[in-house]
């Protein structure tokens, strides 16, 4: 795919993203509806709100594109790209006025490759965007991943299992395994920032179990562009259908990898 087509869909993305964090910003939190769509997952009208925005934005300009959206599904049977638009990605830190969310839009050639990544947080006003084979930025910035290589310095955001309660043990004791190895953990609540904050180098690794593609799409793109590294838990996993992703700076993903072995048994 050229260049101009990625870059015009690039810059649409960072536009349209700002609008939409602009309109989540203008919300009155305490005023939105919230409703339960599962066991620790929810909705709220922001959430509705703003998809149908990035929708209504980005298919004006590509009316050839398809869309995958958290709220709304599948839309568009064009012959173009696709667009993966998780419209807040950490609804939960949205509804409780923490500052971690993010407006996530990722955009998938005609053959399928994911070809960039938007991710924005409006609170802190931080923009990480990537093409395929351009870099990573931070609002226009370039960023890199972390040149730790010692497990013993390394900071890891390690997310508990919410959708799946069934692996809570061994994840517990995943999770003290490496926090006994490494200098500490954290925890943000954004899928997609929590791959940036790899991407940018604040932290060392992530790892979270049953995330769906719309949560991830974007901040993989700007991981591999920043240097990073993701797979699923084992080689045997497809990352996409089940979700669980291990993202790393790239020097230390066999060493995380091979805790998630010994203490998972994947
Ligand atoms: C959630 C966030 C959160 C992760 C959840 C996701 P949502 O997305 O990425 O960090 O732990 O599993 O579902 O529901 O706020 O879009
Ligand atoms: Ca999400
Ligand atoms: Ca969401």
């Amino acid at each position: 795919m050229s260049y101009n087509i990625l870059q015009e869909r690039l810059d649409a993305a960072i536009v349209t993203a700002h609008d939409a964090g602009n309109y989540i910003l203008l919300q009155e939190t305490s005023n939105i509806r919230v409703s339960a769509k599962g066991l620790n997952d929810s909705v709220s009208d922001t959430d509705i709100a703003v998809e149908k925005l990035i929708f209504n934005n980005l298919q004006k300009s590509f009316p050839g594109d398809r869309f995958l959206g958290e709220e709304q599904g599948e839309r568009g049977s064009g012959n173009g790209g696709r667009w993966i638009i998780d419209p807040i990605d950490g609804t939960d830190n949205y509804i409780r006025s923490i500052p971690n969310f993010t407006i996530s839009i990722a955009y998938e050639d005609s053959s399928g490759n994911l070809s960039l990544g938007v991710v924005y947080n409006p609170v802190q006003k931080e923009l990480f965007s990537a093409v395929k084979g351009c870099g990573a930025f931070i609002n226009g910035r370039t960023i890199n991943v972390s040149g730790i290589t010692d497990p013993s310095s390394a900071v890891s955001i390690i997310a508990p299992p919410r959708k799946s309660y069934e692996r809570t043990s061994d994840y517990f004791r995943l999770m003290e395994d490496i926090f006994l190895n490494t200098r500490d953990v954290r925890r943000f609540g954004s899928a997609a920032l929590e791959l940036c904050y790899v991407a940018c180098g604040r932290v060392e690794a992530y790892y979270e179990m049953g995330l769906k593609y719309y949560d991830i799409a974007a901040g993989m793109v700007v991981l591999k562009e920043a240097g990073g590294r993701y797979s699923s838990f084992s080689h045997s996993e497809n990352l996409i259908e089940n979700g669980n992703i291990l993202a790393t700076n790239g020097y230390l993903h066999d060493w995380y990898s091979e805790k998630i072995h010994d203490n998972m048994g994947v």
